[in-house]
Formats: structure tokens, sequence, C-alpha cells
């Protein structure tokens, strides 16, 4: 085949620009200051400040809320981001043992940046119930960056959210219903909370009050009967009674109300996108006591742990005082993620991790029991 080259002006401007290029540099480069560059930028300085890892917090107020529930609110070191609906890792030394637990915030997002964030806590659990007995004012504890995305998303989610609380599960729709009573949450929430009994409700006065246009609330008690409440369990027909059109289902509450839950939604034909579902943390496995031993590598030092074969591995590695990296403790957020370099383990539920996890060794120590001894490598927390 031929080639035919046409000779083009334009390509030769080419050059002399590329010519020009060297000397014009210069020229700009002279003119520029010979101060030396910032260390930091502010931009990197704001996202130190709004995203910090772990902080400090000081806790400032308990308030009993129920028989076994309490509201502890903390001063945090730096402003704290969130959104409503997130949870944040509460830590503290227990004794020997390094202790955390995912606590879903139950303050607006607005009062967090004023350096003000509140957790409200079930008496149930190791450390739950070490904050309900044992915490003062004035006790420090460490708290983690918000997570979740137990959230409102706008491109994502109707307009209208439908929550179905049980329980302390009313924690992060508390958050919300403020949040849109402030304005930063532009949505519709009818609130379905379900409790046993009246007195079982937490926040029922200051739900009431943040009652509006964008916010109701329908109360629904199972073992009372009472006038101004609904009965039984939240299912379809009650939703049918409150709300109408397009709507994203959130729930937030025990494993049996999402069982329940699952089929009501279902019947009234709302496609899975539409459902959302606040993970819990793994409790203890009913089985017969046994020990297995841990070999546990963070960085160059290695460890050697007792591991209750009924508890997580992570519950193990915390009770042997080691930091480890936690959030969720559900095994969704992977922050746990860690080699497994042998022995065998049983995973609580549904296994949330990637095929790539699978299939390169790897574990979420938080949702693993072991099944015998085992060496892992665990990431520095
Ligand atoms: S702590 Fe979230 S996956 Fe383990």
């Amino acid at each position: 085949m031929a080639f035919t080259f046409k000779r083009q002006i334009f390509g030769f401007m080419d050059l002399l620009r590329f010519k020009k290029m060297v000397p014009k540099r210069r020229e700009k480069l002279a003119e520029g200051s010979s101060a030396p560059l910032p260390k930091t930028y502010r931009v990197n300085e704001t996202a130190k400040i709004l995203h910090p890892g772990y902080q400090s917090a000081k806790l400032t107020r308990i308030e009993q809320n129920t028989a076994d529930t309490k509201t502890y609110t903390f001063e945090t070191e730096h402003p704290f981001y969130f959104r409503a609906g997130q949870y944040v890792t509460l830590g503290c030394k227990v004794g020997e043992s390094e202790v955390s637990r995912p606590y879903a915030i139950s303050s607006a997002p607005k009062a967090a940046l004023g350096r003000r964030v509140s957790l409200t806590v079930k008496k149930c659990g190791f450390f739950s119930g070490y904050l309900f007995d044992e915490a003062k004012v004035g006790d420090v504890f460490t708290l983690g960056d918000p997570s979740g995305d137990f959230c409102h998303e706008p491109v994502k989610d109707a307009e209208q959210l439908v929550g179905l609380a049980g329980g302390s599960g009313v924690t992060p729709f508390y958050s919300m219903a403020q949040a849109i009573a402030d304005g930063t949450m532009d949505c519709a929430l009818t609130l379905f909370y379900g409790a046993k009994t009246e007195a079982e409700l937490i926040f029922k006065k200051e739900l009431d009050a943040l009652v509006s246009e964008k916010f109701k609330v329908v109360y629904v008690l199972s073992d009372e009967e009472k006038a101004g409440y609904e009965h039984g369990f939240i299912g379809a027909d009650l939703i049918k009674k409150y709300v109408s059109g397009d709507f994203t289902a959130m729930l937030c509450g025990p494993a049996a109300m999402y069982a329940f839950a699952d089929k009501e939604l279902a019947s009234l034909g709302l496609p899975l996108r539409r459902i959302k579902k606040e993970a819990n943390c793994v409790g203890v496995r009913d089985i017969p006591p046994q020990t297995y031993t841990l070999t546990v590598h963070i960085g160059f030092d290695t460890y050697t742990v007792p591991a209750d074969a009924r508890e997580t591995v992570l519950t193990a590695l915390e009770r042997a005082g080691l930091k480890v990296p936690a959030k969720c403790r559900a095994g969704g957020c992977g922050f746990c993620h860690s080699k497994l370099v042998s022995g065998s383990f049983l995973v609580a539920g549904a296994d949330k991790r990637r095929i790539a996890d699978k299939k390169f060794g790897y574990i979420h120590p938080c949702c693993s029991y072991p099944d015998s001894d085992m060496e892992l490598i665990v990431p520095k927390a």
C-alpha cells in the first residue's frame, strides 16, 4: 500500500511552539515565589479535624431512659461530622481488656458539630453492662469515626422513609427525626416503633415533640392493651393504614423483627432495593465451652492468646488486651479484615466476605468463631 504525506503548515507551527517551550517555562519558573511550599494545606487540616480516625471523648452526662436503657452524652475533642442513622465505635480499657462496641448515634448531626454526641445503650453484653453499671461522668473513652450506611441516600432512596424500629433500634431514627426537624435531612419519615409495653418506649416524649408534616410516629405495643396505641406487630396492614405512595423501608431492631418484617414487606410488593436493614452485632454461640489457642501476628509482634469457642475471634483478641481494628462487629465494614494462616472457624450468620477474601484466606474476626487453634495476621488498630 502506498502512503502520501502532506506538508502541513500547522505541523510546522507546532514545531516552533515546541522550540519556545523550554525558555517559556524557565521564564515562568523565574517569576515564581522562592518561598518554600507549605508543609500542610488547609484542606488537609480540615480533613484531619473532620475525620481524625480515633479521638478521645469525655462523658459529660448520663440519663436513664427506661429500666434497661441509658443515654450517654460525650464531649468530643473535635467537631464530629456524621450523617443521621450512622453508628460509632466506643471503646475503653476494662481491667486488662481493650473493649469496644458500635452504638447507633441518638443525637442530631448538628449538635455533633458543637462537639456533643449522644449514644443510647441497652444493658446487654459485657461492654454495655460495664457502661450501665460502672461508667461515670468525667470518664474518658475512645471514639472512632462515624460509620455505616443506614442513612437516607437521596439519589437511591424514595423521598419518603418508613422506619421500623424494635426496642433500642429506635436510636438512629431519633437522630433522623431531629435532623428532619432542624432541616439538615431532607425527606419525610413515618416511624413505626414497636415495644412490649409503654414503659419500654425510649424517647416517647422527645419523638412526640418532633412530630410535624415531615415526621410521624406510630407506637405499636405487643404485650399491653392501651388506648392511643396500635397493638400486635408491625405488619403490612399497619403500614398500609398510615403510608401511601413510594417509600424506602429502613429496619433497625432484633433479628426476629427482621424475619417477620421481610414477609410483610414482600406482601406489599416492595422491591429489595427499597429495604435497608441495620446489622446486629454478633453474639455468643450456644455450644459447650471449649478453649483454643490463637497465634496472632500484629506488626512485628506475635502473641499467643486463649479463645473460647463460644465467642468470636475478635472478642478473644480484645479479652487478651490486644488493640485491634473493629467497627461494625457484624461482618459488614471489613475493618477487622485479617489473614488466616491456619486453622478452622465458623462464620456467624451470612458470610459477607468478598469472593477475593475467601479465595486468598481472609476472615472477619468479628464474626468468626474459632473451631480449632488458629494463626492469624491482624492489622494494627
Ligand atoms: S468489624 Fe466490621 S467487618 Fe469486622
